[in-house]
């Protein structure tokens, strides 16, 4: 620790005990050090009994928290440099939420305070908790949620220059990965004596997961909510730099990260354009490192599935990448062909659903409906070729809107051909899907104001992987705020942000590193394995559910109840790049827009 930080500690601790005895608190609040990601320490004065955002807000965002059903009705905010108090308000009348029975809660809604500051929140005098506003709150946040991203590459060693404590050895080089016999069936391979011919290679991409496994499906959407990050927010990215070794080459950082992961999609299709489903070991991997799991590896099945995102994929990296230098303009056209065939071949094969052979064991993504990822494939080829025949497909396709997840893909499409730079839809057409996605959106808002715990989360959220349900969902509200300048939208979006970082029943943050009270057990391999009594930092957990499908114990059976922070709990404490991709998103956007906001 360094002496600033100690200077700084010092002079909260004294304000705070300033402010608290000027006040006549009678509270038994604990004082605390907390050590940040970065080792940078901040004081606390820690409730357990008040949920809210464990990391700074932004100045521009919804503000609130949790209260349980304490006697008092009004709270005050005190500036600690100012010894004073700065804002006053009443606490909503205390309710039930829904997903959460058996806890009532009162909610402070402070969201109109919006200037920088160390600050405690105090209700009635009887609790008291110590925040910040901070312009820069998200930052590191950003950062590192992208990095475990790097952490999470197959194929490479991690060198302490990037990795720091959490420094590995390479593993999965994926250099000889065998055809599961599944796979080769009526294929032009099947039977083959040309060892050539049976084993594949295909390296990089990033580990699907707490597990070594890569999947097309997930990774399909994974890519896509990062690729319209960059899409959508180029200017943050331009010059955003997170210490990766292709740091520096004249890329934006993010989209090194991405195109590690592209350059293991672009070897998943055979010669007929079909697409493999999953490149993974037979059974899950041991309590190990990377680089300690000898298990053969297999390309196992074909899909419809995983051909449709790997076209919608393919088709939007191309897009993106080919305006960024001569380097990537023959990347650029090889993976639109890709794409192309990709989807010829969906298109011939269009009903074909991902069955799990007997010896395998590892994850499905089994999906056996198409319609939607045939409209969200067809919706980039458009964008990406202009063909209006992929918009008669688009057309023939669509699904309702849903919140998207790896299964459910329909506003994937609705969301990008939203956002095109140049539109070049129909205008009838534009105005449809601009309806489609506000009337969903305002469902969300509704959600929010009707919830006890003023969050957009309703029982069908609580699925494995809830918290990539809840930041999806923010995303959708970003859209429409991108959509209408309705600051209700990104208030609501935001709102889903802090949910994830400590504003909810369970008491903790999410994200790993992040918060007085992260989740430090993710069931996360390498994290487990590698003897950092840390997690390695910036990822999502899976979030409450109550499938409790491991079997594991678990605090209660209600939905937003039901987590544990253990390594047992794979169905609530695993971490995944389709959960993490969501929260990148969404902090870039907020970031983003808080910077336009002081510009
Ligand atoms: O589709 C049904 C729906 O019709 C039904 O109403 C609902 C009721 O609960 O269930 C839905 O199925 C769920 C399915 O996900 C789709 O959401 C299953 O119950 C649920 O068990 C299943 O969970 C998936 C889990 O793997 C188990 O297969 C998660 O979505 C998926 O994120 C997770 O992914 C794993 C990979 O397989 C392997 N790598 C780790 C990764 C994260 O845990």
């Amino acid at each position: 620790m360094n002496h600033t930080n100690i200077r700084s500690i010092f002079t909260f601790a004294l304000s705070s005990q300033l402010v608290l005895s000027a006040c006549g608190s009678s509270s038994t609040n604990n004082f605390g050090v907390e050590s940040n990601i970065d080792g940078e320490s901040v004081a606390t004065i820690i409730s357990d009994r008040v949920a809210m955002s464990q990391v700074v807000f932004l100045p521009d965002s919804e503000k609130a928290a949790l209260v349980p059903d304490l006697p008092a009705t009004q709270f005050q905010i005190v500036s600690i440099a100012e010894g004073k108090v700065v804002y006053e308000g009443a606490l909503t009348d205390s309710k039930e939420w829904q997903v959460a029975k058996g806890e009532s809660y009162k909610v402070a809604d402070f969201s109109t305070l919006n200037s920088a500051g160390d600050l405690i929140l105090r209700i009635d005098g009887v609790e008291d908790k110590a925040f910040q506003i901070k312009q820069n709150a998200y930052d590191k946040l950003h950062d590192a949620s992208l990095k475990s991203f790097y952490f999470n590459r197959a194929s490479t060693e991690i060198t302490e220059e990037y990795g720091g404590a959490w420094a590995r050895a390479a593993g999965h080089l994926d250099e000889k990965v065998n055809y599961h016999v599944s796979t080769l069936k009526g294929s032009a391979k099947e039977g083959s004596s040309n060892s050539k011919d049976v084993l594949l290679i295909a390296s990089k991409g990033w580990y699907d997961a707490g597990d070594y496994g890569k999947y097309v499906v997930n990774s399909g959407i994974a890519t896509y909510t990062l690729l319209a990050a960059f899409q959508h927010h180029p200017n943050f990215y331009q010059n955003r730099k997170i210490n990766i070794p292709e740091s520096g080459n004249g890329l934006p950082d993010l989209l090194d990260e991405i195109s590690w992961n592209l350059e293991w999609l672009e070897k998943m299709q055979a010669d007929d354009g079909s697409v493999y489903h999953k490149l993974t070991t037979l059974k899950w991997p041991g309590k190990e490192m990377p680089h300690q799991d000898k298990r053969a590896l297999y390309v196992i099945g074909k899909s419809t599935s995983a051909a449709l995102d790997f076209a919608a994929v393919m088709a939007m990296a191309s897009r993106v990448y080919g305006k960024q230098s001569d380097t990537y303009l023959t990347k650029s056209q090889q993976w639109l062909k890709q794409a192309t065939s990709a989807y010829q071949w969906a298109k011939a094969n269009s009903d074909l659903r991902y069955v799990q052979p007997d010896d395998v064991k590892s994850g499905e993504y089994g999906d056996d409906f198409f319609h939607d990822e045939f409209s969200w494939a067809a919706a980039e080829l458009f964008l990406a070729t202009n063909d209006t025949q992929f918009i008669t497909d688009f057309t023939q396709y669509q699904q309702p809107f849903t919140v998207p997840s790896w299964q459910h893909v329909s506003a994937l499409g609705v969301i990008s051909l939203l956002s095109a730079e140049i539109n070049n839809l129909d205008e009838a057409f534009y105005q449809q899907l601009r309806k489609t996605l506000l009337d969903n959106a305002d469902v969300y808002v509704a959600q929010y104001k009707e919830s006890a715990s003023r969050l957009p989360m309703v029982a069908d959220d609580f699925v494995w992987g809830s918290n990539s349900a809840a930041l999806n969902k923010a995303i959708v509200l970003m859209q429409a705020y991108r959509l209408t300048d309705n600051a209700e939208y990104k208030a609501v979006a935001s709102s889903l942000m802090t949910y994830v970082l400590g504003k909810n029943p369970t008491g903790y943050s999410f994200v790993t590193g992040f918060g007085q009270k992260p989740a430090m057990l993710p069931h996360h391999q390498a994290s487990q394995s590698d003897g950092v009594s840390k997690p390695i930092p910036g990822m999502l957990v899976g979030g409450p559910q109550n499938g409790q499908q491991d079997g594991c114990d678990y605090p209660s059976d209600e939905p937003a109840l039901s987590y544990a922070d253990t390594w047992c709990s794979y169905s609530t404490n695993e971490v995944a790049i389709n959960w993490n991709a969501p929260l990148v998103y969404m902090l870039a956007a907020l970031i983003a827009d808080q910077k336009a906001s002081e510009e």
